[in-house]
């Protein structure tokens, strides 16, 4: 493919986020490549096949994209998985598994990429969730990867300074892609009236992306519920646990 036109890089391409991504990427010029274990149902650019929760796939993997470019402009760290249960419910296997897809993955990879990123002075977009800083009963397993994902993305951001690789971190808020579908544990997540459409969340993460913004809450109105739950918490306690009840 050696091109030289930009270069995304997307985990997750298979899913709604991830073919949103491509798509508003390729309609700006870039050139995709994509990873998931699925090939996406409307193929866009290369695809490349990786369990991210084996640490093994990655050296193979960052070869076959260091044989197709020599230059990253984007690294988008999409792919995850959700688990509905309590902690006390929780089974500790797929506590494992999620960890290892929704923080250790994104890590590594983002670690092996720094070389193609730092020839281009891309950015590394990390995707998240408001579920990062916002506590949710009977989703602390997910709260915790993504709370610990927003703190890799804020360190790597001020560690990568001299070097003109940029951070945005991108959280989220519920969105239609049947994610909690495909989620691990043993709950039903509750209804919301409030589920965005991945085209959209694409298109505002694509605006932050080309502003070199740092973070992308999306929609904005979750930073409201974050303020009301600091102020106050035992009410936000009672509510939310509410929604969880069987
Ligand atoms: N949808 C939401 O409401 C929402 C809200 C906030 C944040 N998020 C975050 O946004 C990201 C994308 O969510 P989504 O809604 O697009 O999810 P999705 O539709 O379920 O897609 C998940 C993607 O991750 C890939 N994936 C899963 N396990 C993998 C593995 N072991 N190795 C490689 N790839 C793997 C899947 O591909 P394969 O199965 O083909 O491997 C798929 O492409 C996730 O990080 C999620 O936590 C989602």
């Amino acid at each position: 493919m050696t091109t030289a036109r930009p270069v995304t890089v997307i985990t997750g391409i298979s899913g709604g986020f991830g073919q949103a991504f491509a798509h508003i990427f390729s309609k700006n010029g870039f050139e995709i490549i994509g990873i998931s274990r699925h090939e996406p149902e409307t193929p866009i650019g290369h695809h490349l096949s990786a369990d991210l929760t084996d640490p093994a796939s990655l050296p193979h993997l960052v070869e076959q994209i260091g044989r197709l470019t020599t230059h990253v402009d984007v690294l988008i760290l999409n792919a995850g998985v959700g688990l509905y249960d309590s902690w006390k419910d929780m089974n500790l296997d797929e506590l494992r598994s999620l960890v290892e897809l929704n923080f250790f993955s994104p890590v590594a990879l983002a670690k092996r990429m720094l070389p193609l990123l730092k020839t281009s002075k891309g950015t590394i977009i990390t995707v998240s969730s408001v579920a990062g800083f916002l506590p949710v009963p009977c989703m602390g397993a997910y709260c915790a990867s993504k709370y610990a994902l927003n703190a890799f993305s804020d360190t790597l951001r001020a560690e990568l300074l001299d070097t003109g690789i940029h951070v945005l971190n991108i959280l989220p808020g519920r969105i239609n892609t049947g994610f909690s579908t495909r989620a691990f544990g043993s709950r039903t997540p509750p209804e919301t009236p409030f589920a965005g459409s991945p085209e959209k969340l694409a298109k505002a993460a694509f605006r932050a992306y080309v502003k070199k913004k740092r973070q992308l809450v999306y929609p904005g109105w979750y930073r409201f519920l974050s303020f009301f739950r600091n102020t106050f918490p035992k009410f936000y306690d009672r509510l939310s646990s509410g929604k969880w009840k069987k």
